[in-house]
């Protein structure tokens, strides 16, 4: 069962003292509670963040689903998110995303086997000058060939 640690309730509970409502911390109580839970959100997150802000669980979990920066089933110790969104897409993103399944023999949003690496492919990530891009954890990678995403993988 989740439980926060000492130190991340006490980061939303200040959060929630931050906003004029409570409501509005749910967004970094999430972040907090995905980094404390192996990079992903299960429905004891929700059950737990629901009695800790004093909201219902209704509530944190349509921001859950909103939102894809929250993950959905767990991910790899390196998840990798790889933009397929228009610019990443007309400049190879698609394609870096099947070379990196194939490279690593990892089914998209699935972990592999030693539990180091997950990918997904995701919209927009906001770097659509530098295409194409990926983001592992909180690291942006751009101007990428297949090539050189998988070279960055391998070094990680
Ligand atoms: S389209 Fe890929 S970062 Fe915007």
């Amino acid at each position: 069962m989740f439980r926060l640690s000492k130190k991340g309730l006490e980061f939303v509970q200040s959060e929630m003292k931050r906003y004029e409502t409570k409501r509005s911390a749910i967004i970094p109580a999430l972040y907090c509670a995905q980094n404390e839970n192996d990079g992903w959100i299960s429905q004891d997150v929700i059950a737990h963040l629901s009695e800790v802000m004093e909201l219902p669980a209704s509530q944190i979990h349509e921001v859950f689903e909103f939102y894809t920066m929250f993950n959905k089933r767990p991910v790899g110790k390196n998840h990798v998110q790889v933009c397929c969104n228009i610019s990443c897409a007309m400049n190879g993103g698609r394609e870096l995303a099947d070379h990196i399944l194939k490279e690593f023999s990892v089914n998209e949003n699935e972990v592999t086997s030693d539990g180091k690496l997950s990918v997904s492919r995701v919209e927009c990530l906001g770097s659509c000058g530098t295409a194409p891009m990926m983001q592992v954890n909180d690291d942006y990678y751009e101007n990428l060939t297949p090539e050189r995403a998988v070279e960055i993988l391998k070094d990680l």
